[in-house]
């Protein structure tokens, strides 16, 4: 059975170091925490990802999914939806010269979110738990997903990412702010 893991918050030196890579020869023995980070992660509602370092592991290693339809915070719309899974030792290749704002959250800044300026097409390269190497290209949401939790691995919360701190603000209160002006719903 796995096990819920407990969450570091911003604040925490762990949240702050260079993550480690990940022994492609010991991936067995790291199979139980991906396990528990993805029970974790679907134990918390409709989260997107999960870094090593927010459950206290500091190693090159992320889980993330793509839902169908993102969340009117995130500006709405359908996506090309992806199941949870793990990337491990990632390297990203940036493919664009454009960077789009968008709002994000994090499970390590609890009720808090911002927008962020993130490259809009990126191709990312990382192993699976069975040392597949796969590479996959990735534009809008899916890019500000990877370049969020890769950011994790190197010590980086979005806060620290953000131009603008004005839209920085508490979930409720800055979804309200967005219905009001009509720049989002269902928040
Ligand atoms: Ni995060």
């Amino acid at each position: 059975m796995p096990n819920i893991l407990p969450i570091a918050k911003m604040g925490h030196p762990i949240l702050k170091q260079k993550a480690e890579p990940v022994d492609l020869n010991k991936l067995d023995q790291i199979r139980p925490l991906v396990e528990d980070m993805t029970y974790t992660v679907h134990s918390m509602g409709e989260r997107i990802g999960l870094a090593a370092p927010q459950v206290f592991q500091s190693l090159r290693l992320f889980i993330f999914r793509i839902p169908e339809k993102l969340h009117p915070r995130y500006g709405g719309g359908l996506l090309t939806p992806l199941p949870m899974h793990e990337v491990i030792n990632p390297e990203i290749e940036v493919l664009s010269d454009v960077k789009i704002d968008g709002y994000e959250a994090c499970i390590s800044v609890p009720g808090l979110m911002g927008e962020v300026s993130r490259w809009e097409h990126i191709a990312y390269h990382y192993y699976d738990l069975n040392g597949n190497k796969h590479s996959m290209e990735a534009k809008g949401f899916h890019a500000r997903v990877i370049q969020h939790e890769f950011d994790h691995l190197d010590g980086i919360l979005f806060p620290q990412r953000m131009n603008n701190l004005d839209s920085f603000g508490y979930e409720d209160v800055v979804c309200q702010a967005l219905n009001d002006k009509q720049l989002a719903n269902l928040c």
